[in-house]
């Protein structure tokens, strides 16, 4: 039998350049608008530190080359398909084999680009392991929960350990030293504007270090798939100048002044609230009652860690960055935590919310307390 060969043009599947040219415009456009936001609160693209600096250049100087490289053999490629295919009655073109030159060129081109920018990735990987020598760095422990951050400082400053939750607070200027952990599933800590990505592995001590530059917030975010609310377990790094960071230490954990309201709201706190089973509101975490959560939760008791609220009305958000700390959204929160952040930990274990319809099991007057209580700890 014969086969007979018919001739199909190779682009034959496109039905005119014009479709292409629009469909592959369409695709440019989406994968690009995929890495906009309107802020940039979140981008790659800038750097406000050592560390972020030189992580910059190298992904910039890294994408420049590869970006020459992928448009010069594209180009070569694309260039040579069209100009030499085989067009129907065209004889068999010439037959070559080797161009000592041409494959000493290619060989040697390609190997100094790679050996060079791997050398250098290498020398920055070991650059920005730890801070400068002879710098004072703060240190930090970092923990991961689901799904918000813990921040613990043995020493924030005069020998004063200090434990906050999802803002971290720093002084401008000074490298701060991370130990980043977890005490349930894997996290990663990531503020792109200071610093890339970091595990939080559970039993690991991860490092990471960084310095802010400039005053001013520094927005980051989980990035590592953690479980329902990994995409709103946000944080951010605050810059301070050093004597607003100092007056910060100092303030932290002095007895706040409380309104007669306050009062009754710690009296719901400490009470018929059972708020203080997960949430501090009087000063740091000691490592032993955190543990006795961590074992509590473990064993099955309505008790996690939840985050420390000792300075909570110094900071601008809560629940893990996404709600700004009004009395109205914190009213909403503790009315139903469920509906602002569903399958969180409060929700799920706090006595008060094992109601019917999920609302928790206080008067409207006795969560206004709680409110001007939460809102008089700083
Ligand atoms: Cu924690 Cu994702």
């Amino acid at each position: 039998m014969k086969i007979k060969h018919k001739q199909v043009h190779p682009l034959k599947f496109i039905k005119s350049p014009k479709a292409l040219i629009y469909n592959g415009l369409l695709f440019v456009i989406i994968l690009a608008s995929l890495g906009c936001s309107s802020d940039g609160r979140m981008t790659t693209f800038e750097s406000f530190g050592p560390v972020a600096e030189v992580q910059g250049l190298l992904f910039d100087v890294l994408i420049w080359v590869m970006a020459i490289v992928f448009v010069l053999v594209e180009f070569v490629l694309i260039y040579a398909a069209i100009k030499y295919r085989h067009k129907p009655g065209a004889p068999l073109p010439k037959q070559t084999h080797g161009n000592t030159a041409l494959e000493i060129t290619w060989t040697i081109i390609p190997t100094i680009l790679v050996l060079g920018l791997g050398m250098w990735s290498l020398q920055v990987l070991w650059q920005i392991q730890e801070p400068p020598k002879g710098s004072e760095p703060l240190e930090i422990v970092a923990t991961g929960h689901q799904w918000w951050f813990e921040f613990n400082y043995p020493d924030a400053a005069n020998g004063k350990a200090i434990t906050t939750a999802n803002e971290l607070k720093i002084p401008v200027n000074r490298p701060v030293s991370l130990i980043l952990r977890s005490d349930d599933v894997i996290h990663s800590f990531w503020v792109p504007k200071l610093a890339g990505k970091q595990d939080m592995v559970p039993t690991r001590n991860n490092p990471l270090w960084f310095m802010a530059e400039e005053e001013g917030y520094y927005y980051g975010q989980c990035a590592e798939y953690c479980g329902t609310q990994h995409a709103l377990m946000k944080m951010a790094v605050k810059a301070v100048s050093e004597e607003e960071y100092l007056a910060w230490v100092e303030g932290y954990g002095e007895k706040p002044y409380l309104s007669e309201e306050a009062q009754q709201g710690q009296q719901v706190f400490n009470g018929k609230g059972q708020c203080i089973t997960c949430h501090t509101s009087s000063g740091p975490d000691s490592e032993a009652l955190v543990q006795a959560r961590v074992n509590g939760f473990l064993s099955g008791a309505a008790i996690a860690a939840g985050p420390n609220l000792t300075d909570l009305a110094t900071r601008d958000k809560f629940a893990a960055g996404i709600y700004d700390r009004t009395s109205e959204n914190l009213k909403d929160w503790i009315t139903n935590p469920n509906e602002l952040k569903s399958g969180n930990y409060m929700y799920k274990l706090a006595q008060i919310y094992k109601t019917e319809d999920g609302v928790a099991n206080l008067t409207e007057s006795e969560i206004e307390a709680l409110v001007e209580y939460l809102q008089s700890l700083k």
